[in-house]
């Protein structure tokens, strides 16, 4: 039997995207090899949103290369978002590559692999800009599952490539959301956060559909789903009645990603985010104050063009200011094609370098105070794995999303609701006991 090996880079979009490579490989009679090594068709998914991710991909190419030396008959394949910005550019300037499959292509990709058996090599990038084809694909169905609810984005933040590489905006019908959602909970699936670059705006290209709130309340009310999450929420589509369902549905967990990437407005308007750091203050301010357990993360981009010393420090107060539980933090990576790539990238490496490890410096106190304040305190945990087999530990998110490790006497199964005390509150995890 044939096998696959699948190096996945990038978000949660693409994590989702090659659980519907797999099916497809697995439709056609291939089974997942246990390592790259092993492979018979080895593939990158691979995620272009700075330069380092995009230089990783051409890493993974080098290591697939040195197995297809050893066994000619290996076959490389090339997806997601580079795959959909270089297109046959690809296969021109690296002859291992087999097939390249953009972002809008994987409900093809089944032709695709039949003329890669038949010896061809060929690209696929081609876009669809009216449909959105996702089908209901087999997939081993973990506790913790995604739903992609949408695909591509409309929102053209100056620095971002993410518009180009997935396409305009296009919705799901609530129909095979929910179909999907069904299939897996009656697979065992507990938790299901749902993906979409802008949730906010579910719906909008659809003629009739629920709102992204009411949406989470109807996925609430699938049998066997405890835990609802999302990501990512644009601030300036952030209402009131978002926050009102994540207070009054007991399903959608107290945890918000909210991307500011910089606390200082001229940034803000020189990225074409569309809000002003009031406004996002506001909504985060309202959000805290309707549902007091919630924790919010943040995405932020430092060194953008033309940051000052003075806009930097509009970051650091608004990150001091909001207390984020999580910050997912990054030098700015002039992207192709986008209007950020005409602004003059002035902010030196060194000072960029500098910014970021202060930011980072300042969450990590902020995180470890917030830390602290989890000793000795129960948390409920969803059962997601033991760390080594009949030692007794097990792991698990709280509905925070915050990592916790912890002993039981008993033997959990994945997918078990569990309370937990914290005896030794990290950063990185929670440890704890099961109560
Ligand atoms: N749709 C989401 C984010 C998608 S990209 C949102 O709007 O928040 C994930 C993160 O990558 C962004 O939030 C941003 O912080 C970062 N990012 C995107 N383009 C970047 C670039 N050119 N340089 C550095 N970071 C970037
Ligand atoms: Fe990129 Fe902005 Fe769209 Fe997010 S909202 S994917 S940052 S363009
Ligand atoms: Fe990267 Fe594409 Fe996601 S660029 S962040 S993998 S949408």
């Amino acid at each position: 039997m044939r096998k696959f090996f699948i190096h996945t880079m990038g978000c949660q979009m693409n994590e989702y995207d090659s659980l519907r490579i797999a099916s497809v490989l697995e439709k056609m009679g291939f089974t997942e090899a246990e390592s790259m090594e092993d492979g018979d068709y080895l593939i990158v998914n691979t995620c272009s949103v700075r330069e380092k991710p995009q230089h990783k991909a051409e890493s993974a190419i080098g290591r697939f290369r040195q197995i297809k030396r050893k066994r000619p008959e290996v076959k490389i394949g090339f997806c997601g978002c580079v795959a959909q910005q270089e297109g046959t550019d690809l296969l021109k300037n690296n002859k291992d590559i087999d097939f390249v499959v953009g972002t809008d292509g994987l409900h093809r990709l089944e032709e695709v692999i039949a003329h890669v058996e038949a010896g061809e090599r060929l690209s696929d990038t081609q876009v669809n800009e009216g449909g959105l084809e996702i089908d209901i694909f087999s997939r081993t169905v973990s506790v913790s599952s995604f739903v992609t609810i949408m695909k591509g984005c409309d929102n053209f933040c100056s620095y971002c490539i993410v518009p180009y590489v997935r396409g305009r905006e296009r919705s799901r019908t609530e129909t095979e959301i929910l179909d999907e959602v069904k299939y897996l909970a009656d697979g065992g699936a507990k938790e299901i956060t749902l993906l979409g670059q802008n949730v906010n705006s579910y719906g909008t290209t659809l003629e009739s559909s629920p709102s992204f709130p009411e949406l989470l309340n109807r996925v609430g009310e699938v049998n066997g789903i405890r835990r609802i999450r999302f990501v990512t929420s644009h601030p300036k589509d952030f209402s009131d009645g978002l926050i009102e369902v994540m207070r009054d549905n007991e399903k959608v967990c107290e945890y918000l990603h909210l991307p500011l990437q910089a606390g200082s407005d001229s940034v803000l308007k020189r990225m074409n985010r569309k809000y002003t750091y009031a406004h996002y203050l506001e909504r985060v301010m309202r959000a805290k104050e309707m549902i007091p357990s919630l924790a919010l993360s943040s995405d932020f981009i430092v060194g953008f063009p033309g940051e000052t010393d003075e806009d930097f420090e509009a970051t650091m107060k608004a990150i001091n200011d909001i207390q984020y539980d999580m910050i997912f933090a990054f030098n700015y990576s002039t992207r192709p094609g986008t209007k950020a790539e005409n602004f003059e990238d002035d902010v030196p490496l060194e000072v960029k370098k500098m910014r970021l490890s202060r930011l980072l410096d300042m969450q990590k106190k902020i995180i470890s105070d917030k830390t602290a304040e989890y000793k000795d305190k129960v948390v409920e945990v969803m059962v997601e794995g033991s760390s080594k087999r009949g030692s007794g530990q097990f792991y698990g998110r709280n509905r925070q999303n915050r990592v916790v490790n912890f002993t039981s006497d008993t033997i959990l199964d994945s997918g078990e609701f569990v309370n937990v005390k914290i005896t030794d509150p990290k950063a990185n995890s929670l440890t704890g006991i099961k109560l």
